[in-house]
């Protein structure tokens, strides 16, 4: 079992990273927030594949459980679903003693989550995240929320979890597409963090695109967690250095937007995102070539959709533009000094610079 800590003064949790871990989550959700009842909320994949299972675990340990699948897919991150939610949360008579278990990926955990974080006032909750995508970044951190018609997360508030258990092995039933949009979150912590972990990266690179591989999988799992628990326990609302998490997002949310959330998983939207930041920081010379070939070569061996040829530069600004990361100032990117080293810009002329990027790398 790995064990990755959030520090974060009275709101601490750890995460524990172990293949088969999931039979073991009643004596550890037991541990973490002894609830006088327990609500699983999970998606209806997710829930058909593992519900029993985690129903079992925690009957075996004397919590009283109930399980509520929604659909699975972006459109549960609703205020429909949302209240579908309470209702069957006062109705099975949850109390500010109990804890809410969300089972599935960062839909599940971001609906889920703010679900606890509003009921009652707010009660505990757990992550037992499903996808790669959640186990390495959207169950570690508290930003728990639903979209709205106008844009995506723009409800939703902080509330950390008591605990993150994550079993590794539940990867492998996960489709293939999915598993890689999950790593693209996966090299985005080497790019902005540490070279290091990119470098393992790339001499690993084949054993880890199959996730039968636990022993590689729980390692790799676990840097991600390690270095997203820093990043989180310095900044955990997001007034600075947490943003470097969203690097490749700028264009990622624009790529997903003017597709109508159609073409890409967001995963692969951000990996096309994270080619132009890494571009850009080489234009702007703050990125030396060799190092910007060295993550483009890497880059470039994911399997996912080009950008479509019909979208122009000036379309995609428009995106960027309207995006909710926006500053009174300008564009804000997260671009990168060497792999390793992000900071953040506002760039001058990034449509230009699109239009480079889209003619020349894409
Ligand atoms: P998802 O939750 O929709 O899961 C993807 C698909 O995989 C679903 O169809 C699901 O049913 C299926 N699935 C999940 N686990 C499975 C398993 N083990 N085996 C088989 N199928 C499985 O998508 P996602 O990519 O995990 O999460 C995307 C969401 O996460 C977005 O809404 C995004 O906004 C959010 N997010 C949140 C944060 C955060 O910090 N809170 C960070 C990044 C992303
Ligand atoms: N996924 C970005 C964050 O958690 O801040």
């Amino acid at each position: 079992m790995k064990t990755v800590n959030v520090r974060l003064p009275g709101r601490g949790y750890p995460i524990l990273i172990q293949a088969g871990s999931l039979d073991d989550a009643g004596r550890r959700v037991r541990r973490a927030c002894a609830p006088d009842r327990l609500f699983i909320i999970t998606d209806a994949t997710v829930g058909s594949l593992y519900g029993d299972r985690l129903l079992d675990a925690f009957r075996r340990s004397g919590i009283t459980a109930s399980l509520h699948a929604v659909p699975a897919g972006e459109n549960s991150k609703s205020w429909r679903i949302l209240q579908d939610l309470y209702t069957r949360l006062i109705e099975s008579g949850l109390t500010r003693d109990s804890c809410v278990a969300a089972l599935g990926g960062g839909v599940v955990g971001d609906l889920a989550g703010f679900a606890a974080a509003t009921y009652l006032r707010g009660i505990a909750w757990v992550q037992i995240p499903t996808t790669l995508l959640a186990q390495v970044d959207s169950s570690v951190g508290g930003k728990t929320g639903i979209n709205h018609e106008l844009g995506k997360n723009l409800i939703g508030s902080f509330h950390q979890p008591r605990l993150v258990l994550m079993d590794p092995s539940v990867l492998t039933t996960l489709e293939k597409r999915e598993y890689w949009a999950g790593m693209s979150e996966v090299v985005k912590y080497g790019l902005i963090r540490s070279e290091p972990f990119f470098a393992w990266l790339e001499s690993k690179w084949e054993g880890l695109g199959d996730p039968a591989n636990a022993g590689l999988i729980e390692q790799m799992v676990t840097v991600c967690c390690r270095i997203k628990a820093d990043v989180v326990r310095r900044d955990e609302k997001e007034s600075g250095l947490r943003r470097i998490l969203n690097f490749g997002h700028t264009l990622g949310h624009a790529l997903e937007s003017a597709t109508e959330y159609g073409l890409f998983r967001h995963g692969e939207a951000v990996l096309h995102g994270m080619r132009f930041a890494a571009w850009l920081s080489m234009k702007r010379e703050h990125l030396k070539p060799d190092a910007y070939q060295r993550i483009d070569d890497l880059l470039k061996r994911f399997p996912a959709p080009p950008v479509p040829n019909g979208l122009d530069g000036a379309t995609l600004y428009e995106h960027m533009r309207t995006d909710k990361k926006r500053t009174g100032q300008g564009l804000r990117f997260i671009l990168l000094k060497g792999i390793g080293k992000a900071f953040t810009e506002i760039p001058d002329h990034p449509a230009r610079h699109l239009e480079e990027w889209l003619t020349n790398a894409r």
